[in-house]
């Protein structure tokens, strides 16, 4: 009997605190026109002074369990991906397996930047299909506010905090049909996140040239789309839902264009969330089935790209 992996519950968690683009414009040589029109952001969500990684993971992942009828003690392996870890060690998963109470399995981060929920998903995919895990708790969580430089109007403008969650779980039926992860480091200087205690830059706060990575994205992300799809030999009309990585509107729009798909099939948090790294996608999914508009047996494709470059996707019937 084939073995598949199932996601059976969502949750997210956004912080209180919402800034503006005009919040943004009293700072920095910005406009909330300029802003929307090249990335289709309005406003994105600040965690609070208290608030860390982990303490948003665990109120995403409380609501993803609750949603999937589990306790702790039915988690038995839990994957995270986050850029902003609360600690370097141990990772953010160990901190998030002891806030929930889960005892058994293992528990780590993942770093692959925006697409770190993907490569989560990917990873967790491969233990419960071939029963090494039978529940897995698969993260994002970002806290970008600590990581931008408020003073850069290129990259605050973009980012926001947050994170999502999801429950996979063994079934007969699937479930993810595929994923696929790829990272090419020969562009590692085009977005970084430096580690300047330990590393080797002097700066601080991350480091893009968002046209280059522009580009880049919206190619690797056309291809992408198409292999997956070749992969599990359908054709883009069967694709019910796309649940992007949220960077920029423009670039979303591009790969649903490639897909033939219109703008309401496209799961779009970006406006009021800003880009949130690795929570973009379990956040908009979440959303997404919560408001009913993804339905059991649709067919929904995930797809990131990010630092590294990182990039990845996933095809399930969900
Ligand atoms: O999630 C990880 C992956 N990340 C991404 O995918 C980000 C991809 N990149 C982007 O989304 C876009 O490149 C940005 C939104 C970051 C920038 O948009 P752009 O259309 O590529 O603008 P640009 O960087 O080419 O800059 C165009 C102009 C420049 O002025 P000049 O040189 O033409 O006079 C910039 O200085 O826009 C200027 N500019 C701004 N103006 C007003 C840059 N940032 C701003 C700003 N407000 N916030």
């Amino acid at each position: 009997m084939t073995r598949y992996a199932r996601i059976t519950g969502t949750g997210g968690y956004l912080p209180a605190e919402v800034k503006t683009n005009d919040d943004i414009a009293q700072t920095v040589d910005t406009s909330d026109e300029w802003i929307f029109e090249r990335t289709g952001i309005r406003s994105r969500h600040i965690a609070a002074p208290d608030e860390t990684a982990s303490a948003m993971a665990e109120i995403a992942s409380r609501q993803a369990m609750e949603a999937a009828g589990v306790g702790p003690e039915d988690i038995d392996l839990i994957i995270l991906g986050t850029s902003t870890p609360d600690r370097i060690f141990p990772s953010t998963a160990c901190l998030l397996q002891q806030r929930l109470g889960v005892r058994q399995g293992a528990a780590f981060d993942v770093q692959a930047a925006c697409s770190g929920f993907i490569f989560a998903l990917s990873i967790a995919d491969q233990y419960v299909r071939t029963g090494t895990a039978k529940r897995a708790l698969v993260v994002g969580s970002e806290l970008n506010s600590r990581v931008v430089d408020w003073n850069d109007r290129a990259t605050c403008i973009l980012f926001g905090d947050g994170a999502g969650a999801v429950v996979l779980e063994a079934a007969e039926q699937p479930g993810i049909l595929s994923t696929h992860i790829h990272s090419d480091g020969q562009f590692q200087d085009l977005l970084y996140l430096p580690n300047s205690d330990v590393g080797i830059d002097d700066e601080r706060y991350i480091q893009m040239q968002g046209n280059e990575v522009f580009k880049v994205a919206v190619n690797t992300l056309g291809r992408i789309v198409d292999d997956t799809l070749a992969a599990n030999g359908m054709d883009k009309s069967e694709v019910d839902w796309l649940v992007p990585h949220q960077a920029n509107i423009r670039i979303i729009g591009a790969t649903a264009k490639k897909l033939k798909l219109p703008m309401d099939r496209v799961v779009v948090t970006i406006e009021n969330q800003g880009n949130t790294s690795s929570a973009s996608i379990p956040l908009a999914l979440n959303e997404a089935i919560r408001d009913g508009r993804i339905q059991r047996g649709q067919v929904v494709l995930m797809e990131a790209f990010g630092g590294g470059f990182a990039w990845g996707s996933a095809l399930i019937r969900y």
